[in-house]
């Protein structure tokens, strides 16, 4: 089936003996066994639970994976996929990266004797000289967050060769547009809080693989720390999966209009989308996803319009997220990226001048008018 179609009908719940069209909530901690030494195929939540098994294949069927894992968060997801490191492992991170990643990388991994190394990740001459022995991972976010670079995935796995895993975090574009593993990624990952949930009522996260042993890795981790989704919350992220494909459809629209809208504003001094031809990702772009996605950073001409920008706009959400329905605006110098180092963040251009939106499906019309008033 194509994606759209697999939006709607790939979660199926395998005990169905009613004719339900939705998956049920199996709102169950542990699971009955027929008999001595025999199992359902459940036993304990911790270890898997039937709400959220079928929203798993349903991911990595998205993904064209083997095997999916749905975590309680994005960053648990990140956690996970650390796990598969060893200490005095050496992990190389595109620079311009989801704040939160950066201090899981730096705080905890660190901790842990791992060394991590920040660097444009679509330099790949800079990228072949940083590569060490004990180099076991690359770690991409592409279009990053917040600054919109784009990394060629395809050229970074030919950079790194086949023994040096290649994770992309793809929580910007899904699957509906851009699918790592077919580009050459070990493992893809997702905050599935954004636009595989969409509607900002939920957390979650997603890992991806064809690396059947790997995959049996990280289920011993969510097995043993009980990071697995809870049945509530996958039973939202398979409701959310339904409408993906159309989502995603309407959110970039409304992202590519607003986007040369914005060019055009007088106190809008730059603006970072890579659907726009001049961005210096465009054609990377086209050349391996099917779209550029719904997030747009700006640049405005002080801190004092955009501090008037976030607390003048009116419907559209002054708040910390991305990928719902609602369109938000984001602040990352104080929020998403706030525990990036004040010398980083000048480096990568996340200034006080700079906001970030996430287009959501209002009425395009409307988003114009709500940012125009607020820009005024
Ligand atoms: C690109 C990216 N990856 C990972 C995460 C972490 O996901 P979560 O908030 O679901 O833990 C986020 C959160 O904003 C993100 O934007």
């Amino acid at each position: 089936m194509k994606i759209a179609s697999i939006c709607v009908h790939g979660a199926k719940d395998k005990n169905n003996t009613t004719g339900a069209v939705a998956v049920p909530i199996y709102q169950s901690a542990t699971f009955s066994h027929p008999g001595v030494g025999d199992t359902t195929g459940y036993d304990y939540a911790r270890v898997q639970n039937p709400t959220r098994e079928p929203l798993e294949r349903l991911v990595a069927s998205l993904e064209k994976g083997a095997q999916g894992l749905a975590f309680t968060s994005g960053m648990a997801a990140v956690d996970a996929f650390m796990g598969l490191l060893a200490p005095g492992d050496h992990l190389i991170a595109t620079s311009d990266l989801y704040g939160g990643s950066v201090r899981l990388f730096n705080v905890l991994c660190q901790r842990a004797g791992l060394v991590v190394d920040y660097l444009d990740t679509n330099n790949q001459s800079l990228l072949a000289k940083r590569i060490r022995p004990n180099t076991r991972a690359v770690f991409v976010e592409t279009p990053s967050n917040p600054m919109m670079m784009v990394t060629d995935i395809r050229a970074v796995r030919k950079t790194i060769g086949p023994d040096v895993l290649l994770v992309v975090d793809n929580t910007f574009l899904t699957p509906v547009l851009q699918r790592p593993l077919e580009l050459g990624a070990d493992f893809v990952l997702h905050s599935g809080t954004k636009y595989l949930g969409g509607h900002n009522d939920t957390l979650s996260g997603f890992i991806v693989t064809n690396h059947l042993e790997y995959a049996e890795r990280l289920r011993y981790i969510t097995k043993t720390v009980g990071t697995g989704l809870a049945p509530f919350d996958s039973f939202l992220v398979i409701r959310g999966l339904k409408t993906l494909h159309l989502r995603m459809e309407r959110c970039q629209y409304n992202a590519l209009e607003t986007a040369k809208w914005l060019t055009s504003q007088p106190k809008v001094k730059k603006v970072y989308y890579p659907g726009l031809p001049e961005h210096p990702g465009h054609a990377l772009s086209q050349s391996q996803a099917e779209g550029f996605g719904a997030m747009i950073s700006f640049e405005v001409d002080s801190a004092q319009t955009a501090e008037n920008v976030l607390e003048k706009v009116n419907f559209i959400l002054y708040a910390e997220s991305l990928g719902g329905v609602e369109t938000l605006i984001t602040y990352p110098l104080l929020q998403t990226h706030s525990d990036v180092s004040e010398e980083k963040r000048e480096a990568l251009g996340i200034t006080d001048r700079l906001l970030r939106l996430s287009l959501g499906v209002e009425d395009l019309e409307d988003i114009l008018k709500d940012l125009a008033q607020a820009l005024a």
